[in-house]
């Protein structure tokens, strides 16, 4: 159990005034309600066979829509100062064009009003990952057309939030999105396809550019999923360059540069001229921050094995576009419940790569958590190894900070147990429990560590 005095002598050390502490979630995760919107992608997909664990899927979630008030509440009783969450599109759009839902909308308006009146910052997501299964028909995010609609979506939601939204984040993680859900199937739409993959990248890519266009004024982000990464020998930095090429490079110079590395074309040999437009220089429209989530390191070899970092629970393919033959190895460290290496320095390095490789960007930590196998005991839940992840991050975000990086908040993932993709209810990465047959939320004990060391601005020195 975690003491009084347990929290302090375990706490960070304080940061600057005025860094963001924040949970994060996302729309199809948490809010149920299926019936109230149209249908996206994940809808689809979570109902072929075979493709998620246990058949789950998020048509009631953990009913956050209809319990939003008092998840609210959960988190001004942690004391956050910031949530970030996302909107569903097809709540807003239930086709993913045309005319807008106002009824969509005043869900966001009721939550965002919520959160104002609790003094936390809204932190809204504009792609989360659930694409209007309407879209996906007419081709998806391998069709240029998408990122077009994208930016008439990101309006219409400007046009009802922007007088209340702190900071606009346009999509989440958009190597998911692509490679995941075109290269791999192991997210929805469940396509294996490179060529695809690649170019949804690039419209994910413009959509985030014309998204950031139709944002201004507000205070607009884009989302990177950043991995440190290792090469497992000396023999192996040719792997190590590929991976970190298509995992972080093709994102962080797309949108920060204005350019896709050119070694990463090189191993992509495709026909790239889809990328030799006037798009790049949409895409690398001036952001105010830069929204990163970290959850582990990669170790990469040449040599033949397994193609992906962490299994997926399901037979899928490669995400690793042009770079098949790449395997992914034991680093070593301990692991959480998905199978991932802990390494917080690793977050160290992915930060200080970004302020030294790139035009100066202030940053935040927009995800960082773990998934264990927690247990409601009583009325507790003790997870000590949560606990453990979240302060050795906190540490490192804290270094960040005393080494000049503006790193300027930190979302944990994720507020409250939920919906974990492919792998459906069966990893919990939430602060707060939730009982998914009753809905109950029972706070972790690494909420509670988390509530006192934002009490104390990070702890004591
Ligand atoms: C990244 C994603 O943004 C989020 O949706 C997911 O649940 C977490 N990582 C954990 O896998």
């Amino acid at each position: 159990m975690t003491t009084q005095e347990d929290q302090v002598r375990h706490a960070p050390g304080r940061f600057p005034a005025g860094f963001a502490w924040g949970a994060a979630t996302s729309a199809y995760q948490i809010e149920g309600a299926a019936d109230r919107r149209g249908r996206s992608i994940w809808d689809t997909f979570t109902r072929v066979p075979g493709r998620v664990v246990g058949g789950h899927h998020g048509d009631v979630a953990i009913d956050h829509y209809h319990r939003y008030r008092d998840d609210v509440k959960l988190m001004a009783e942690l004391g956050l100062t910031a949530y970030r969450f996302s909107v569903s599109w097809t709540r807003v759009q239930p086709d993913g064009s045309g005319e807008v839902s106002q009824k969509g909308l005043d869900f966001y308006r009721r939550l965002t009003d919520e959160l104002l009146e609790h003094g936390i910052q809204p932190w809204l997501t504009l792609y989360h990952w659930d694409l209007p299964q309407a879209l996906e028909d007419r081709g998806g995010w391998p069709e240029r057309d998408t990122a077009y609609r994208f930016a008439d979506y990101a309006a219409a939601v400007h046009e009802a939030l922007g007088d209340r939204v702190h900071t606009w984040a346009t999509v989440n993680e958009p190597w998911c999105a692509a490679f995941l859900g075109y290269a791999s199937g192991e997210h929805a739409p469940g396509r294996r396809d490179p060529v695809a993959a690649i170019r949804a990248a690039h419209h994910l890519n413009l959509a985030h550019g014309l998204a950031v266009q139709a944002l201004r004024p507000s205070r607009v982000g884009g989302c990177v999923n950043l991995y440190a990464i290792t090469p497992a020998t000396a023999d192996d930095h040719d792997a190590a360059r590929r991976i970190d090429g298509l995992q972080n490079r093709f994102f962080l110079d797309a949108l920060l540069k204005g350019s896709y590395p050119s070694d990463v074309l090189d191993d992509l040999g495709m026909d790239l001229d889809l990328m030799k437009n006037q798009d790049l220089a949409v895409i690398s429209e001036p952001i105010d921050l830069l929204l990163v989530n970290y959850y582990s390191r990669f170790t990469v070899s040449s040599r033949p094995g397994p193609a992906s970092a962490a299994a997926a629970p399901t037979g899928t393919g490669s995400p690793w576009v042009g770079s098949e033959h790449v395997s992914f190895v034991s680093g070593g460290r301990p692991v959480t419940a998905m199978g991932w290496e802990i390494d917080a320095g690793g977050l160290l390095e992915v930060l200080t790569r970004v302020r030294e490789e790139y035009p100066a960007v202030p940053m935040v930590v927009s995800e960082n958590g773990a998934a264990f196998d927690d247990h409601l005991e009583g009325e507790r839940v003790h997870d000590p190894g949560r606990v453990a992840y979240l302060r050795e991050h906190l540490a490192v975000c804290l270094e960040a900070t005393r080494r000049g990086i503006p790193l300027e908040g930190y979302f944990a993932w994720s507020l409250m147990d939920n919906f974990e993709w492919a792998w459906g209810y069966g990893k919990r990465f939430g602060l707060v429990h939730v009982d998914f047959a009753t809905q109950r939320r029972v706070l972790k004990d690494s909420a509670l560590w988390y509530a006192e060391i934002i009490r104390q601005n990070g702890g004591h020195e």
